[in-house]
């Protein structure tokens, strides 16, 4: 396994471009298996969970042909398997989707349990409860997810918690079920319009994706489309978090402001100045920023996905702020490392008191999750001296050329083997 080593202290300085976004990537190849043509799809980011997800798409039989390395076709006529292999599976959280998009199309599904980060407690009722509302029969054994419909047949779904992950699986499963399904209290991030965006230009008739209430009116067959990928979110923002971490000054470019409002907000708030111009966005940082209060909430609220890069700036940030971690329980890991790093961070639960301190310094971490991952690297950029980053496989599976668009940005970023 490769590290990376951070030599801190140089502020960021120059343009980034912002790669296709990760969790609509890896909605939407599964999504693509509910066509009943070609499909292509275009921006997608070259990061390692889109490649698990694509080598999931093979074992199931699809053809997927790499036209360069943001391109797929993906012809899913060919699929002779309604089950996902073990192994595949639980390289990602995203396997899941494979139970609602196996189910709509084949009325069959058998998936393992879903890997992905170590974050909490991350259960699926919402998603069983959704397929199960439509008709499905579902079991649990051995670990598998085994999913079984003679038809579907549309309903009304309340969902009890706010869930990405239900409100597209249902939506997979719905868009060729009799009749309508009306899924209340859905989650409203950009992922769900353009998961809903690629069906609908298949063919499938949704209204309503980025409300809480979403309609998904039956249709028979779906055909193939062509479609791009929006832009990632997080990525920006994390960007943008490490402008201002490491007092420099960059353009944000291929993005949609919209979507990163509640981090432009939070970020002006402590004094950054962030500049807004069509596709891209300014972020200049000249100051120590002003510590202020986070609380993580789905989609328009602060994304807990950019909760951890946050923590780093605010551990440098002028006084004390309180981060509510309000989505998952066991998000705060990176706390630790950032502590060896001279952070002064108490977590109790899902709070944590930060009191900003002038500087962190380097020193070995370990990146114990995808966006803890990015936590350490923005770390790194800040710090006094050098920051060892083990354990970067985690930053593999969602930041797309990470550390050479931060070279291009005048970091000073060096990646070698782990025996090294
Ligand atoms: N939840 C339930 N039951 C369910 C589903 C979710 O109780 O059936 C709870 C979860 O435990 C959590 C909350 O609802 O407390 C929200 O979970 P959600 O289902 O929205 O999360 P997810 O679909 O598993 C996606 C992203 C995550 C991101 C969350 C929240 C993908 C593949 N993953 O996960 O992304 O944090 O939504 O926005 O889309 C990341 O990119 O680093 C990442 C973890």
């Amino acid at each position: 396994m490769d590290k990376l080593i951070i030599e801190g202290g140089h502020p960021l300085r120059g343009e980034v471009n912002i790669s296709g976004a990760k969790n609509s990537a890896v909605a939407i190849l599964p999504a693509a298996l509910l066509a009943g043509a070609p499909c292509t799809i275009k921006n997608l980011p070259d990061i390692k969970d889109v490649a698990n997800i694509i080598d999931i798409l093979k074992q199931l039989g699809a053809e997927v042909n790499k036209e360069s390395h943001d391109k797929v076709i993906i012809n899913s006529n060919t699929i002779n398997t309604y089950k996902v292999d073990f192994e595949l599976s639980k390289k990602l959280r995203a396997s899941y989707y494979f139970i609602g998009a196996l189910l709509g199309r084949f009325k069959k599904a058998e998936v393992p349990f879903p890997g992905g980060c170590d974050i909490g407690v991350r259960p699926i009722d919402q998603h069983i409860k959704g397929f199960e509302a439509l008709g499905a029969k579902v079991i649990i054994e051995h670990g598998i997810i085994r999913a079984e419909a003679d038809e579907l047949v549309g309903a009304p779904i309340f969902l009890d918690v706010v869930s990405v992950g239900a409100t597209i699986n249902i939506m997979l499963a719905a868009c060729m079920a009799k009749g309508t399904t009306i899924i209340e209290n859905a989650a409203k991030e950009p992922y769900i319009v353009d998961t809903a965006n690629f069906l609908n230009a298949l063919g499938a008739n949704i209204k309503g994706a980025g409300t809480d209430e979403i309609k998904i009116k039956g249709v028979e067959t779906l055909g193939g489309c062509e479609h791009t990928i929006i832009p990632d979110q997080m990525e920006a923002g994390t960007y943008m978090i490490a402008a201002a971490a490491s007092k420099g000054d960059i353009i944000v470019k291929n993005i949609i402001p919209t979507h990163l409002d509640s981090i432009s907000a939070k970020m002006r708030e402590m004094g950054v100045n962030i500049i807004e111009n069509g596709d891209s966005l300014r972020v200049i940082a000249n100051t120590r920023p002003k510590a202020v209060n986070i609380k993580t909430l789905p989609y328009p609220g602060f994304p807990t996905d950019l909760q951890q890069p946050m923590s780093v700036l605010l551990s440098i940030s002028d006084g004390t702020a309180i981060i509510n971690e309000s989505i998952y329980d066991g998000r705060f890991k990176h706390v630790d490392e950032l502590k060896k790093m001279g952070a002064k961070i108490s977590v109790e639960g899902r709070i944590a008191i930060v009191e900003g301190v002038p500087k962190l310094l380097g020193a070995p971490v370990c990146a114990t999750d995808l966006r803890a991952g990015a936590a350490m690297v923005v770390a790194g950029l800040s710090a006094e001296g050098e920051t060892v980053i083990s354990n970067i496989t985690h930053i593999e599976r969602g930041y797309e050329n990470f550390e050479n668009k931060l070279i291009k940005l005048g970091a000073k970023v060096k990646r070698i083997n782990e025996e090294d």
